[in-house]
């Protein structure tokens, strides 16, 4: 059985994952009424894999003999100022959620809870790789932001985004 404080902190990065993809639904929303429809597909896949990160975590928990609390998902902004700007907001979410990841590495150690460890592993190098891939975008929209023909190239281009294999 896992210490309380741990079996909390996933509770509480099940809720930051849920709400995640919430944010990313409310983000390939307002894109697709701007009609950017690329982004609007490549942020719909996030907001799946996102719920898939929140399902993991569920199913080790239950794995592990321990309640899942299903906490309260506040409401999703839907309006932003740009479309780079959705992407800006995108990495700050990321970052926030690479931190609550790495507290949780942390206490999961301090609790020598190692069943945890090992899945907090698997989060750790996902959350390397979100937060390049973002980055990625958000240098590729602040080179065309002020072409809107080199940005309907990039719409089309993050729409050829393929949902990965396993789903995460
Ligand atoms: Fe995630
Ligand atoms: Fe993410």
């Amino acid at each position: 059985m896992l210490n309380q404080n741990v079996q909390d902190a996933i509770n509480r990065q099940i809720n930051m994952e849920f709400q995640s993809s919430y944010k990313y639904l409310g983000m390939a929303s307002f894109c697709a009424l701007q009609n950017f429809p690329g982004c609007a597909a490549w942020l719909l896949l996030q907001s799946q894999e996102e719920n898939h990160h929140a399902m993991r975590l569920r199913q080790f928990m239950l794995d592990r003999d321990c309640a899942v609390e299903l906490q309260p998902i506040k409401e999703a902004s839907v309006d932003f100022e740009s479309i780079p700007h959705v992407f800006e907001k995108s990495l700050e979410q990321e970052k926030a959620v690479s931190a609550s990841i790495n507290d949780l590495y942390e206490l999961a150690h301090e609790n020598k809870a190692f069943a945890a460890l090992v899945e907090l592993q698997w989060f750790i190098t996902e959350q390397v790789e979100e937060e390049k891939t973002v980055r990625d975008i958000v240098a590729k929209m602040n080179m065309v932001k002020d072409d809107p023909s080199a940005l309907i190239d990039l719409d089309r281009e993050l729409g050829d985004r393929k949902p990965e294999e396993d789903g995460e």
